[in-house]
């Protein structure tokens, strides 16, 4: 053999020996790096564009040396971000980071069966058919029951949201669907919009439904612009609900707009992409009441249960419904499962070739339970209360919005500023906050208004950091309005 291909193959398959040493070589930095999370700077410390610059490089002809190369990654690029996995990061929706999926996506990187076809791996599909079940029933859907429910994991929320779109459209509406029209409030997350655009619709054909002072949808307009669509020759076909919104997290009225989609024949989805995972407690099951009435539901397991990125999932009332949208046949894939026992992810979904999500999910609710993600859920919402109690004990403070789940959404609203001032100060009171690099928070509007929010949902954040948190919105509050009376 050439002693060229000799070398190419030895280094393509390492042996024993030398799987040991990359995943030991790794291991201590991820313990290290996992370690300092509490005191890493909460936020960046740096210009994006020069920590960009700073590792851009070319790829190699020749190989180089694992050590260097986990150096650059840990020492050089991960400094250079939001420490998201960290206890600090209370901005936008925090994900996490269990590392027990992580351990789940080594083995499934590591063996690669193929989990896109029933048959090439069954029983590793039956796992993740298990953990997707699991979640049809926390959402409300009986999975013994006709028609059969099921679901898909996707890589988030976005394209759950899209898969919904698209399996709504197949199911409602003609091949010639372009006069459809879907309805989502004003608060309802971006990717909807985004979805159905993708999903071949005119950006217009998405309505933007009102929310009420607690940003719920406002039934009322949803049920008058359905009438006006219909009178006008439209064919409204979708409506989705919030099940946790990102903005503030609010909870829509979920069994009235339920009740409404009926009457209307409206394919029903809820985005609980933030939200859904708080159903394992009782307080998130009595808010979110009325999932069970949906036709699909998104939840974010990157999100509610804390897994790295990388994992959201579409539940829907009756599987028939995905494969109706999705199932394409081709000569040269094997048969599909006989028996509706059985789920076929490449005939539900987008997806062929995908990597094995299921595991990074089964492994953590197996080795956990699910009673451990429930009592850390319950302290992310006792955690928000204690934010909402704090924060109204800081000078010139109006809450926009009380948590419903874990966000709570503030300014500050000192006497005789105009609204573009307000905006002015609240941004300069944000960075105050962030400066301080013990938490990361971010901002947002609220029907209109520039509003701080605080999200707490990792397994990370604690009451420590929550006191540190309003310490520093404290500090940074006095700072700001200390500045404008000056
Ligand atoms: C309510 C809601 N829906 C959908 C999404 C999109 O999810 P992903 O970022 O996983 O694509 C988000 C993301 O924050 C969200 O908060």
């Amino acid at each position: 053999m050439e002693p060229a291909l000799r070398r190419a193959q030895a280094r393509l398959e390492p042996d024993a020996a030398e799987m040991r040493r990359m995943v030991d070589a790794a291991m201590s930095r991820i313990i290290d790096h996992i370690g300092s999370l509490p005191h890493q700077p909460a936020g960046p410390t740096r210009p994006p564009a020069e920590a960009a610059r700073a590792v851009r490089g070319a790829i190699p002809e020749e190989g180089r040396d694992l050590e260097t190369l986990l150096d650059l990654v840990f020492d050089k690029a991960v400094p250079e971000s939001f420490n998201s996995a960290g206890p600090g990061y209370l901005a936008y929706i925090p994900g996490g980071g269990l590392f027990h999926s992580a351990v789940a996506d080594l083995v499934a990187d590591a063996i690669n069966r193929y989990t896109g076809v029933w048959q090439a791996a069954p029983a590793l599909v039956q796992l993740e058919a298990d953990a997707l079940d699991w979640m049809c029933t926390m959402v409300g859907y009986d999975v013994g029951g006709t028609p059969r429910p099921g679901g898909i994991l996707t890589s988030g929320g976005s394209i759950a949201n899209l898969v919904a779109i698209v399996t709504a459209r197949r199911a409602r509406l003609p091949e010639d669907f372009l006069h459809g029209v879907l309805y989502a409030s004003d608060q309802t997350h971006h990717s909807v919009a985004k979805a159905a655009v993708l999903a071949g619709f005119p950006a217009r054909n998405v309505r933007s439904v009102p929310t009420d002072d607690r940003f719920r949808m406002d039934l009322e307009a949803l049920r008058g612009m359905v009438a006006e669509d219909r009178t006008a020759g439209r064919a409204p076909f979708f409506v989705v609900g919030n099940a946790g919104s990102t903005n503030t997290g609010a909870v829509d009225d979920l069994g009235g707009i339920g009740r409404f989609a009926r009457e209307e024949g409206l394919w029903y989805h809820i985005d609980a992409a933030y939200g859904g995972f708080f159903l394992l407690t009782e307080r998130g099951k009595e808010r979110l009441r009325g999932t069970e009435a949906a036709d699909s539901v998104t939840l974010d397991p990157h999100k509610g249960l804390f897994l790295p990125f990388g994992t959201g999932a579409l539940v829907v009332k009756d599987r028939d419904d995905l494969v109706r949208a999705h199932a394409v046949d081709a000569d040269y894939l094997p048969s599909q499962p006989a028996e509706g026992e059985f789920a076929d992810f490449s005939t539900m979904s987008p997806e062929l070739s995908r990597p094995y999500r299921g595991l990074g999910l089964w492994l953590p609710l197996q080795a956990l339970g699910v009673s451990t993600f429930r009592t850390a859920l319950d302290e992310k919402l006792d955690l928000a209360q204690v934010v909402f109690t704090g924060i109204q004990k800081l000078p010139h403070i109006e809450v926009l919005a009380a948590p419903q789940l874990s966000v709570t959404a503030f300014r500050l609203r000192p006497p005789g500023l105009d609204d573009e001032a307000l905006d002015r100060l609240n941004e300069r009171f944000l960075a105050a906050v962030n400066r301080r690099q013990r938490v990361y928070l971010s901002g947002t509007r609220l029907h209109g208004r520039f509003a701080l929010r605080v999200c707490i949902l990792t397994h990370r954040t604690h009451l420590e950091r929550v006191e540190m948190c309003l310490e520093d919105l404290q500090g940074a509050a006095e700072e700001v309005l200390g500045a404008i009376t000056v």
